[in-house]
Order: C-alpha cells, then sequence, then structure tokens
C-alpha cells in the first residue's frame, strides 16, 4: 500500500531547478540567484525571459540580438490567422489562448524536433507571440483593425500599443514591463508543474505549454487576478456612495460564507508575497495619476481587513487587478497577460525538464473498494 497522499502535494520536493527558488518564511524570490527586489524596476523583461531561458544575464549584443529574434517572432500562423475571428466570437480569452497556442504549434517549423537548439528557437517565438495573441485576440473581438507591431518596441511597449492602439507613455510601458519582470517564474506552480510533467514524457513544447495555459486559467492560480477586480468592482457598484467604507462587511460577509477572498494566501509563502510589495507600490502611482484611487484605496482596506481576519497576505494577483486595471486592460484579459510573461518561465522549465528528464509519475493512494465480483450483464 502506499504512503499517505499529501493533499495537494503540500511541502512535496517534485522537481529539482536552478530557474527559480522562493524563501517562502521569509518572502523572497531569487531568478537564477537574482532577488527579485533588484530586478523589479532593474531589469527588462526581455533579460529576464533571455536569463530564464538562456541561463545568465544577456550582454548588451545577446539582448539586441535576443529582442530582434522577439521582434521577428510576433508574427500569427496562417492556421491562426485563419481562425482568429471564429475563436475570438466562441472562446473566452484563456480558452481562446489555449486553442491559438495549439494552433501556432502547426506553422512552427521546429515544431517536430525536441533538440535544444530548436526547443531555444521556440521558446523566443512563444514568448513573441503571447503578447500578439492576446492583442489579436482583443482587436478580432471588438471588430477593430489590430494596428501593427512596431520592431523597434520592447515587448510591454508594443503590447500597449497593439491591445489599446494607441502608443502607451513611457511610465505605462515601463510598469507594465515590471509586471512581466515580476511574473516570469515562480518555482513548481501549478502550470509550471503541469509543463513539466507533459514535458517528462518526452511530448514537445507547444504541447507543454497548451498544459500550462489550461492550469494558469484556474481562479485558483493565475484566474485570480480577474476575480479580484471583478470582487472590487461588485463592491463599488453595489456601494457606489463609499465603497471603500463597504469593503469590510463585505469580505466579513464573503468569510463568514466560507468563501475565499481572491488575491490572499499562497501556498509557499508564510509572508508578504515579495512581489505584491512591488505591485502595490505600482497600483498606488498609477491610480493617482489615474486621477481615481477608489480601487486602490478598497484594495488597501480589503489587505487589512483580509489580515486582521484570517492573517493572510496579498499574493502577485491582488494589486496586479488594480495595475492593470489603471493600464486600461479589459478584466477579462488580465489573466492571458499574466500568461504573457509566465511564458518566458514556462519554456525555460520545458528546456530544464529535457536537458534532464525523467518521466514524472507518482503513485497514488486507492481508497475505493477491494475484492467485488464482477458479474456479466444478464446473469445477475
Ligand atoms: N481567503 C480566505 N481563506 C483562505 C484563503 C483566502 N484567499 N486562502 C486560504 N484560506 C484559508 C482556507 O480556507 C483554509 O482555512 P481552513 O484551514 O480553516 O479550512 C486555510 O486558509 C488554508 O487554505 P488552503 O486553500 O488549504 O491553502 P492552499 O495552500 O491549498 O491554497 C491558495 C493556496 C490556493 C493560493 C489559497 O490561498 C487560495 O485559494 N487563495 C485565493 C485564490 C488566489 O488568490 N489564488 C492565486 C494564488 S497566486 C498564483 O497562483 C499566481
Amino acid at each position: 500500500m502506499a504512503d499517505q497522499p499529501s493533499r495537494g502535494l503540500a511541502d512535496v520536493v517534485a522537481a529539482s531547478t536552478a530557474l527559480s527558488d522562493i524563501d517562502g518564511r521569509a518572502g523572497r524570490l531569487f531568478y537564477r540567484g537574482y532577488d527579485i527586489h533588484e530586478l523589479a524596476g532593474g531589469a527588462t523583461f526581455e533579460e529576464i525571459a533571455y536569463l530564464l531561458q538562456r541561463g545568465s544575464p544577456p550582454g548588451a549584443g545577446d539582448l539586441a540580438a535576443y529582442r530582434e529574434e522577439l521582434a521577428k517572432g510576433r508574427s500569427l500562423g496562417a492556421l491562426v490567422r485563419e481562425n482568429l475571428e471564429r475563436v475570438a466570437r466562441s472562446q473566452s480569452p484563456m480558452e481562446a489562448m489555449r486553442t491559438f497556442v495549439s494552433l501556432a504549434s502547426a506553422d512552427d517549423p521546429d515544431k517536430d524536433s525536441n533538440a535544444p537548439d530548436a526547443n531555444l528557437r521556440k521558446a523566443a517565438r512563444l514568448v513573441a507571440q503571447q503578447p500578439l495573441l492576446v492583442a489579436a485576440y482583443h482587436a478580432a473581438r471588438t471588430n477593430s483593425p489590430l494596428v501593427p507591431a512596431d520592431p523597434g518596441l520592447a515587448t510591454a511597449a508594443n503590447f500597449l500599443l497593439q491591445m489599446r492602439g494607441e502608443p502607451a507613455t513611457a511610465r505605462e510601458a515601463e510598469i507594465l514591463d515590471t509586471c512581466l519582470v515580476l511574473h516570469a517564474d515562480h518555482t513548481m506552480n501549478a502550470s509550471t508543474f503541469a509543463a513539466r510533467v507533459c514535458a517528462a514524457t518526452l511530448s514537445d513544447m507547444h504541447s507543454a505549454i497548451v498544459a500550462a495555459i489550461g492550469t494558469l486559467r484556474g481562479p485558483l492560480h493565475g484566474g485570480a487576478n480577474e476575480q479580484v477586480m471583478l470582487t472590487l468592482a461588485q463592491i463599488r457598484s453595489q456601494s457606489p456612495q463609499d465603497p471603500v467604507a463597504a469593503v469590510a462587511a463585505e469580505v466579513r460577509r464573503r468569510l463568514g460564507r466560507g468563501d475565499k477572498i481572491m488575491g490572499f494566501g499562497h501556498r509557499v509563502y508564510k509572508t508578504e508575497d515579495p512581489r505584491a510589495t512591488h505591485l502595490r507600490e505600482l497600483a498606488g502611482e498609477l491610480a493617482q495619476s489615474s486621477g481615481d484611487e477608489t480601487y486602490y484605496r478598497m484594495s488597501r482596506r480589503m489587505e487589512e481587513v483580509v489580515h486582521a481576519e484570517k492573517g493572510l497576505y496579498p499574493n502577485v494577483d491582488f494589486f496586479a487587478a488594480t495595475v492593470y486595471h489603471c493600464l486600461k486592460i479589459p478584466t477579462d484579459l488580465f489573466t492571458p497577460v499574466f500568461s504573457m510573461s509566465r511564458m518566458a518561465g514556462w519554456t525555460a522549465h520545458v528546456m530544464e525538464q529535457h536537458a534532464d528528464n525523467r518521466l514524472i509519475r507518482p503513485d497514488s493512494e486507492y481508497i475505493g473498494e477491494r475484492g467485488l465480483t464482477w458479474t456479466p450483464l444478464g446473469q445477475g
């Protein structure tokens, strides 16, 4: 008989990785040894994607070449183009992302190879394509023309240009870039684990990413950022006179009902998520410059109440909601925006898994009946 399982694999070390490391008690996060507090605002998303995918920080020439590779990779394959409008009409954003990545694999010249050089090229193309897929989806569903990509712009600025149809300010682009840095990798989170399980069968990178996108979608994982915004908006619409004051009663009502408050709690962090520290600051800055600090003030109040009631801290998804809202990103695109960043980590994990592979196949504890006798139909 197998040992008792750890529910949800809590505290189980499921893989070795050199990509990221969390100290849950101290609230620290590192990408390949670099502290997230140094990287947030100190490194660009392209540098981080390079660091994760290729193992060390890029020099100036490497970065220029990588940025060029990403700019060239911003193109939709034929199968995505042919199905874009139909998918945009009939699938929600994360369903569409799952479909598009699957369709995109058909047009990837390296689709049939898991060789390290082919995987590196696919990894760069996937990072390049994901923001384009989000923007193209949004354009198609709103019957708007997709603004052409600007090869001179980095990922964040180009995404805001294509998604909003007009250029972002330099500071807006910088803030989204920091968000992408903060979300790029996070040890054995559920979507990364799903990607690694798939990759460990020696399946291909696109299949692993499709598994990851489907996993990120859930509200207990990346889907929480959208739920945070919906909660804030609901409280605001119910109490338009003083939504900040209404937060406490609504949080207590939900907790009393046994609901979870989205954007709070974490399996690994026992203190503040270091990513939330930066996102809180960015949310405050953007809210102030937008002239409407309501959601930010509501969020600060919610933080106080949830901590007082449950001792829980905000996770990465909580303040990301206000940041994305202030960046005029539609609420249902919040999780796809998360996927644009996590693509860097997922692809790096697939390559790490392929480089030193063993099938991931845990055991299970059997809790069903035993020793039953089968009676063929008609003989009972
Ligand atoms: N609101 C209210 N109570 C909570 C919350 C929350 N957000 N999170 C945990 N708790 C409570 C649980 O009800 C449980 O209480 P109990 O012991 O009295 O039953 C206890 O804390 C432990 O909770 P679990 O769900 O068992 O903790 P777990 O480690 O499995 O879950 C998770 C972590 C999924 C993140 C959880 O905190 C949660 O559901 N949070 C809300 C969803 C969310 O924000 N997800 C995004 C996470 S970050 C990311 O994935 C990018």
